[in-house]
């Protein structure tokens, strides 16, 4: 099986899609940002803090490359495509699935977050990171499922009805 990348927004159910998507298409899972997490033995929230958001996508890009190149769900974090070449690298070697979730969903959903520092700002701040990315997602995604009031296994299930039919 071709690997399966997982895009969109923060908080718009890529990790948990992707654990419900591996066990239907009984594949491996990679969460980038849980594998920058353990190779660096650092937080997120620490990375960002002591060494910058550049250092972050330097580490999410080379965990990207080292992923292997079939059998794969991956869930990316939601900067990924800000870099031609991630995108590049997923086209390359899977199927880019976008999650589409609105703002206010996304605003109810990540409310008592603080593990992610970009979300972590002005709420006018945020609506115009999330207004920027995406075009950037829609641009790159071979198939985008909207995620507003579906369960994460539904919205698992839909990505398999698209990939069988690919
Ligand atoms: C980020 C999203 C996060 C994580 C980091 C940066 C972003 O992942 O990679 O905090 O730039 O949107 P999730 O999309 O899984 O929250």
């Amino acid at each position: 099986m071709k690997n399966i990348y997982l895009i969109g927004f923060m908080g718009s159910g890529k990790s948990s899609v992707g654990k419900s998507l591996c066990i239907l298409l009984d594949c491996d899972y990679v969460d980038t940002d849980t594998v920058v997490e353990e190779k660096n033995n650092k937080t997120i929230v620490d990375i960002f803090a002591s060494e910058g958001e550049n250092a972050f996508r330097i580490y999410e890009s080379k965990v990207l490359r080292e992923v292997p190149f079939e059998n794969c769900v991956v869930s990316t974090g939601g900067g990924i495509i800000e870099n031609e070449k991630n995108v590049e690298q997923m086209k390359n070697t899977g199927i880019i699935v976008y999650l589409e979730t609105s703002f206010s969903k996304i605003d109810e959903r990540l409310k008592m977050d603080l593990s992610r520092p970009l979300w972590n700002q002005n709420k006018q701040k945020k609506k115009e990171l999330f207004e920027k990315r995406i075009d950037l997602y829609r641009s790159c995604a071979n198939v985008t499922v909207k995620t507003d009031d579906k369960s994460y296994h539904d919205v698992a299930a839909e990505v398999v009805s698209y990939i069988v039919g690919e």
